[in-house]
Parts: structure tokens; sequence; C-alpha cells
């Protein structure tokens, strides 16, 4: 097969669809790969790293989508890609279709083949495209919490480990999925006083097996969470539920709770946010202030460490670009259900119940297009 990596034209986006040691395995398979010219830069890779792995560099985007069958990236395509796609051309990246209207119909008018890295679903329904990027943003938010609880940030000007004599800082995790998870290994790591909350009892069954002893697990309710917030350094929001908007377990007239220089990093603000103040920022601008306590919401968090989420999403997303380079996209969703779920719009059919509900298209199911 021919594959085709575009430079991602996202603003700000300094991630790549395939790294060289992928294009290496795709070669190795007998596919045949283009990347346009400085695609990886914003990773940390150049272009001979690029042709020593022995792909062909293309000088412009047009030429790389002129020539491939599939596309691999990382974001949605923007506006000025819409008219570079082809008849037919498999798309493999992120597009989360349901929340953007005027992508569903160009990629429906376009004919093209969509597979979307958020919507493939392994059968215990975790989603291996989203949890590399959960794992990230998890780490990050005790890194960027430990920084904006510096006096100079704003913040309560408290160290997360402490020092022998004096006592670290207390870290509140809601949610403790992926995010929650990978943040309270940072801040248990850091010597922080570590508390996660969750609504699912197994799940802190499991939580307080695994994880060391500065980390307590405590039920999710609103009565908890009133009595944690006066005491607690650093918040961080990870509450997930599935196809719904974040549900607000931190609410405005609660910040009046906290102390002046709290911090909290809404990890979750992409959903909506758990905390009812939170809205979206960026890594030029990350935070702002109200009633004293720091609010961190920027959406992309993983676009701050290209180096690291490239890595990581190539790891999981290759494995499946090699099914369907080797199958051809038909034969490698027939034979995967986990690849399957990822189809969402096929030859100008909305196959995703989800995104046809969304914007009101006709539903096709997807063992029609196999
Ligand atoms: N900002 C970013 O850059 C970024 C990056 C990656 C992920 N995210 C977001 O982070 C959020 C968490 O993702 P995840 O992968 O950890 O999800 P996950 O499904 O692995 O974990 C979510 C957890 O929240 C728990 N939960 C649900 N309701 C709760 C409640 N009322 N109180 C406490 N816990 C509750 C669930 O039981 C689950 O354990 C998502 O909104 C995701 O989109 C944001």
């Amino acid at each position: 097969m021919i594959i085709g990596v575009p430079k991602e034209i996202k603003n700000n986006e300094n991630r790549v669809g395939t790294i060289p040691a992928g294009v290496n395995e795709l070669v190795r398979n007998g596919h045949t790969v283009y990347v346009q010219a400085t695609a990886g830069e914003g990773s940390g890779f150049s272009d001979e790293d690029y042709t020593k792995a022995g792909a062909t560099i293309l000088p412009t985007i047009e030429e790389v989508y002129a020539i491939a069958e599939m596309i691999i990236k990382v974001k949605e395509p923007i506006e000025s890609e819409y008219n570079l796609i082809k008849d037919n051309q498999l798309l493999f990246t992120y597009f989360h279709f349901a929340s953007h209207e005027p992508l569903t119909r160009a990629m429906i008018e376009r004919n093209a083949v969509c597979l979307a890295y958020e919507t493939v679903e392994r059968a215990d329904r975790s989603l291996p495209l989203l949890i590399p990027m959960s794992e990230v943003a998890g780490r990050m938010s005790i890194q960027e919490g430990a920084k904006y609880l510096e006096k100079p940030m704003k913040g309560r000007g408290i160290l997360l480990g402490g020092v022998p004599g004096v006592r670290p800082a207390k870290v509140l995790i809601l949610g403790g999925g992926v995010v929650g998870t990978n943040a309270a290994k940072m801040a248990a790591g850091m010597g922080a006083d570590v508390t996660i909350l969750d609504t699912n009892l197994a799940r802190l069954r499991y939580l307080d097996d695994i994880m060391p002893a500065n980390v307590n697990t405590f039920m999710s309710n609103e009565y908890n969470i009133r009595e944690l917030l006066p005491t607690h350094d650093l918040i961080i929001g990870a509450v997930l539920i599935p196809g719904a908007k974040a549900p607000h377990l931190i609410k405005r007239e609660m910040l009046k709770e906290m102390r002046p220089g709290t911090v909290l990093v809404d990890v979750a603000v992409d959903q909506g946010g758990c905390i009812e103040t939170a809205k979206p920022t960026t890594h030029e601008n990350p935070t702002f202030i109200i009633d004293d306590v720091v609010h961190y919401c920027v959406a992309n968090m993983p676009g701050a460490v290209p180096y690291t989420s490239t890595l990581a999403l190539n790891n999981a997303t290759l494995p499946y670009a090699i099914q369907i380079a080797n199958k051809g996209w038909k034969k490698a969703c027939a034979d995967s259900e986990e690849l399957k779920k990822g189809l969402n719009v096929v030859n100008g059919k909305v196959v995703y119940r989800g995104v046809a509900e969304a914007f009101n298209l006709p539903y096709t199911p997807v063992e029609e297009v196999l």
C-alpha cells in the first residue's frame, strides 16, 4: 500500500502521524511511505531520519495527499485540507466527528474512508488509541500543578514533596481512571500526600492494592469532596462518564472554601470540565484565577510534550496501521472488531451511530460497507 504522512497544520500541533521506526516497520512489510518535508521536525525527527528508515520525502502536502492510498495523521483534517482528499482515500487519524458537523459533512462529500483513532474500541470497552494521551496528560498534570503551586505562579508557595521537617503538599485526584492513576503515580513519587476519589468501588479496591502508602482512596460524593477541598493544595479533575459531559463536582461556590493559591488542574476540560469554573485555555496562556484559586485548563495538554506524545501515540497506532496496510481496510476491519468500531464515515455514508445521531444524518450499519 502507498502511505502518506502529511505535516500537521493545525495551530501549535507538533506531533506527527508516523515516526521513523514506524516507517521502517511499514517498509519491512512491503509498503511504500511518503513523508512531507519537515513533518517530524516538531517531534524531533529530521527528514534524514525518515529517509534512513526507508521513506521518500515529498516537498508539499498536495503531493502527499495526491499519491497516498492511506493517510496517517494525528489531528482531523482542517478546512484547507478537505479538497486534497481523494475519492476512496483512507484517513487514519483522530476526528472527534460528533463535535464537528462541517468536518463530518466534508468527509461525506469527499467520499473518504475515515477510521477514527478515538472510536477504535477493545472488547472490554477500553479505547486503546486514547489511553496514551490520557497517560501523558495524567503525568503532566502533576508536573504543571507543582509548577503553579509556586508563589511566582500565584500558587500557595508549597513544595510538592515537602522537605525533612516540613509536610508535603496534599493532592486530591477526582477520578481514578487512566488520567487519575498516572497523576497519582507521579504525585506519590514526588512525595506528596495523595487522595484519589472515584465512584467505582472496584476501581478504588484495585488502586488501594497497587498504590504506595502515601496514596489513599476515598468514595466520591459531594459530602466528601466538600470536606476535602479546604485542606488540599493541588486538585486534579480526571473524571469521565463515557459519551456524556463531565459532572461538575466542584461548584463555583466551593472555591471560597479553598485556601488562596490552591491549584486546580481540570484535565477533563475537553469534556466540559468537572470544575464549574473551568473553561478551555491554551499552552500560551494556560491559567486564570477565580476567587484566588489558580485554574489550569489546557484542553490539549499532550501538545506541550510532542516528543513523548508522538512516540506514545505511534506505539499504539502502528500495530493497527500495519494490519490495515497489509490487508486493506475492508478485510482488516472485517477481521478485527476493534478496528471495525473505528470506522465512522465510509464512501459518503455515516457508519457510526453516535455521529449520525449527533447531526440527524442517515445511519448505515458498518457491516453494509464491508
Ligand atoms: N486535557 C487534555 O489534554 C486531556 C488529555 C487526555 C484525556 N483528557 C480527558 O481526561 C478525562 C479522563 O480521562 P481518562 O482516560 O482518565 O478516563 P477513564 O474512563 O479512564 O477514567 C475516568 C474515571 O472517572 C470516574 N468517575 C466517573 N464519575 C465520577 C465521579 N462523579 N467522581 C469521581 N470519579 C468519577 C470513573 O469511574 C473512571 O474511573 C477525560 O475527559 C478525557 O477526555 C484530557
